[in-house]
C-alpha cells in the first residue's frame, strides 16, 4: 500500500506543473497569473475541490503523442465563494495555449451539467487560444458542447465569465452567452478573426487591443460588461458580483444585514433636481443615496452611459436597478442603451430580483443614424423585457416621463406594481415648447403667445398629477420618502405571483 501512495503523490505532484516553470515565468511576466493562483484566489481559502486532474487529451497526431500534460489545459471543480458554492474552471494558457481539446471542452461541460443539476453558478476564467488546432473537428465538437449547455444553462444559473488572455474564434461564443463578461485590461481581448486574417481580408491593419481589448468590449461594441485593471482585482470583483446573485432561478437571492436604517436623512435628495429642467443632475447619486450603504455594483459602466444599470440592496435585499443618465444625452434612450437594459432586465427576471426603474427620460434620442440601425426593434427589446417581466417593478419618476419613453420605462400599463413620482415630474407626450409648436404652429410668428402657451401646457401637463389623477402613478412622494417607500413596497411584494401564459418560449425582437 505504502508504493500506492508514494505513486499517487507522484501523479499529483504531476498535476501541479501545468505548462513547466518556464511557461509559467512567462505568464507572470506577462502580469498575469496561472489558472492555479487564480482559482485559489476566487475561492474561499481551502474550499476548492478539484476534478478530473488526472484527464489527458486523446490526441496522437502531429507529436501529441509525447506531449500528455494531465488536466490537459483546464482546472475544474466546485469550492465557496463568501461561504457559497459555485462551480468554476480556470483554462491554463501554459499548457497548449490553453487550447480546448476535446477532453478540455468534457471536462468543462461536466461542471456545467453538475451545476445546473444543483442549482450551482459557473464562474468561467478564459485564457485560451481558441481550439486545439492538431484535434480539428474534435475540438470544435467540444466547443459546440460547450455552447449547448451555455444555452441550456442561461437562466437556469448565473454564468460569468472573466477574458484573463486571449479568446479569439468560436471561443469568443462561450463567454458571449453567459450573463456577465469581465476583461482584464491590457491581458486580455476577444475576437472571431483576429489583426492577421482581418489584414488579408480586408486591408485593416489594426492591434489585438484595438480590435478586441477591454476597453473597445466595454466603451464601444458592449461585448463586455466589466473591466479591471488586473487578474487580482477581477476576481476580487466577481466575488463582490456573486453576493448580490441567488445561486438559482429556484432561489431567491441571499439576505444580508446590512445595518443600515430605512429611515434614514435622504434630504439631500429633495434638493438634487435642479430648478432648470434642462439642467443634468447625476442620477448615480440618487441611486447610492437609496441604496444600502451606498452599495451599487453598476453593471456595463462604460458603456450606453445614458442609462445606468446594477445591483444594490434595500433591507439587505437584492434589487436590480435602472436609471436614466440626464448627465449622457439627456437620458434620451437611444439603442445601445435599450439594448443594455433589456438584458438586464431579463436577467433580473430570471433570477427573482425585484426591478427598481429610476425615470427621468425625454423621450427617444431622434436622428438618421438610430432610425437606419433600427431604434424601432432595439427599443422595442426594452419594452419587451419591462412588459414579460413578472418579479416585483417599482417605478419612480424623478423628473421628465415624455413620449413613448415614459411607456417604456416600466410606467404601470406595462404591469408595474407601484409607481411614484416626485413632486417635480413631468409626464407628458413631450415637452411643452416642442407640444406648443406642433399644436400651435400658426402662432409661430409672435414669441410672447408661444410664450404663453408654452407656460400653459407646462402647468397643464408637465405634472405628475394628471397621471395620479388617472392611477398611473400611485402617490406623488417627496424624494426623501424615496427609500422607504421601496423598502414598504418590497415588503408588500414578496410574495408576488403572477404567470405569464404557457408557451414554448417568447419572441423577443432579437
Ligand atoms: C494548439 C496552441 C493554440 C491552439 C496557442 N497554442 N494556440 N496550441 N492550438 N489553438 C500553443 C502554441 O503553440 C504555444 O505552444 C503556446 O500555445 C503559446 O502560444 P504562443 O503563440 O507562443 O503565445 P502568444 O505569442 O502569446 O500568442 C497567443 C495566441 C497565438 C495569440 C493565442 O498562440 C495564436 O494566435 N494562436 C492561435 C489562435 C487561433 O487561431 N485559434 C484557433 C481559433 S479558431 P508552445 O509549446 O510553444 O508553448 C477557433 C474555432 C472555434 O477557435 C470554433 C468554435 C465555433
Amino acid at each position: 500500500m505504502i508504493e500506492a501512495y508514494r505513486l499517487y503523490q507522484e501523479w499529483v505532484a504531476k498535476t501541479l506543473h501545468g505548462g513547466g516553470p518556464e511557461r509559467i515565468k512567462a505568464q507572470h511576466e506577462r502580469g498575469k497569473l496561472t489558472a492555479r493562483e487564480r482559482l485559489e484566489i476566487l475561492f474561499d481559502p481551502d474550499t476548492f475541490e478539484e476534478w478530473d486532474r488526472f484527464v489527458e487529451h486523446r490526441c496522437y497526431d502531429f507529436g501529441l503523442d509525447k506531449q500528455r500534460p494531465l488536466g490537459d489545459g483546464v482546472l475544474t471543480g466546485y469550492g465557496k465563494v463568501n461561504g457559497r458554492p459555485l462551480f468554476a474552471f480556470s483554462q491554463d494558457f501554459t499548457v497548449f495555449g490553453g487550447s480546448l481539446s476535446e477532453t478540455h471542452a468534457a471536462k468543462i461541460c461536466k461542471i456545467i451539467d453538475k451545476a445546473m443539476e444543483t442549482g450551482i453558478p459557473v464562474v468561467g476564467l478564459c485564457d485560451s487560444g481558441g481550439a486545439r488546432i492538431q484535434e480539428g473537428v474534435a475540438s470544435l465538437g467540444g466547443y459546440a458542447e460547450v455552447f449547448k449547455r451555455n444555452t441550456i444553462a442561461s437562466g437556469v444559473i448565473p454564468q460569468i465569465s472573466i477574458i484573463m488572455g486571449p479568446c479569439a474564434g468560436g471561443a469568443v461564443y462561450s463567454p458571449a452567452m453567459t450573463d456577465f463578461v469581465a476583461m482584464v485590461e491590457a491581458t486580455s481581448y476577444m475576437f472571431v478573426t483576429g489583426p492577421d486574417v482581418v489584414k488579408t481580408v480586408t486591408s485593416e491593419v489594426v492591434s489585438s487591443e484595438k480590435l478586441g481589448g477591454a476597453k473597445v468590449h466595454n466603451s464601444v461594441s458592449g461585448v463586455a460588461h466589466l473591466s479591471y485593471a488586473s487578474d487580482y482585482e477581477a476576481l476580487h470583483e466577481i466575488r463582490r458580483l456573486l453576493s448580490f446573485l441567488p445561486n438559482s432561478n429556484r432561489e431567491n437571492p441571499p439576505l444580508f444585514q446590512t445595518g443600515d436604517p430605512i429611515i434614514r436623512d435622504d434630504s439631500s435628495l429633495n434638493r438634487l433636481i435642479p430648478e432648470n429642467p434642462n439642467h443634468p443632475y447625476d442620477m448615480k447619486e440618487v441611486i447610492l443615496t437609496i441604496v444600502d450603504n451606498r452599495d451599487f455594483f453598476e453593471i456595463h459602466p462604460f458603456w450606453a452611459e445614458n442609462i445606468i444599470i446594477g445591483f444594490g440592496r434595500i433591507s439587505g435585499q437584492t434589487v436590480g436597478i435602472v436609471g436614466n443618465q440626464p448627465m449622457i444625452l439627456a437620458g434620451c434612450l437611444d439603442i445601445n442603451s435599450s439594448r443594455k437594459a433589456a438584458r438586464f432586465i431579463r436577467f433580473c427576471d430570471c433570477f427573482n430580483i425585484p426591478i427598481i426603474t429610476f425615470v427621468d427620460v425625454p423621450g427617444f434620442l431622434p436622428g438618421v443614424d438610430q432610425e437606419m440601425n433600427g431604434i424601432i426593434t432595439h427599443g422595442s427589446k426594452l419594452l419587451f423585457a419591462y412588459a414579460e417581466a413578472t418579479v416585483p417593478k417599482i417605478t419612480i419618476i424623478t423628473r421628465k416621463a415624455y413620449g413613448g419613453a415614459y411607456d417604456v420605462m416600466s410606467s404601470k400599463h406595462i404591469r408595474a406594481d407601484v409607481n411614484y413620482a416626485w413632486p417635480g415630474a413631468e409626464i407628458a407626450v413631450m415637452g411643452s415648447k416642442g407640444a406648443v409648436e406642433i399644436i400651435f404652429r400658426s402662432e409661430k410668428e409672435d414669441p410672447a403667445k408661444i410664450a404663453a402657451l408654452t407656460e400653459n401646457y407646462r402647468e397643464k401637463f408637465a405634472n405628475p398629477y394628471v397621471a395620479a389623477r388617472y392611477g398611473y402613478v400611485d402617490d406623488v412622494i417627496m424624494p426623501h420618502q424615496t427609500r422607504q417607500k421601496i423598502a414598504k413596497s418590497l415588503e408588500m411584494l414578496k410574495n408576488k405571483s403572477i404567470v405569464n401564459p404557457w408557451k414554448k418560449h417568447d419572441n423577443i425582437p432579437l
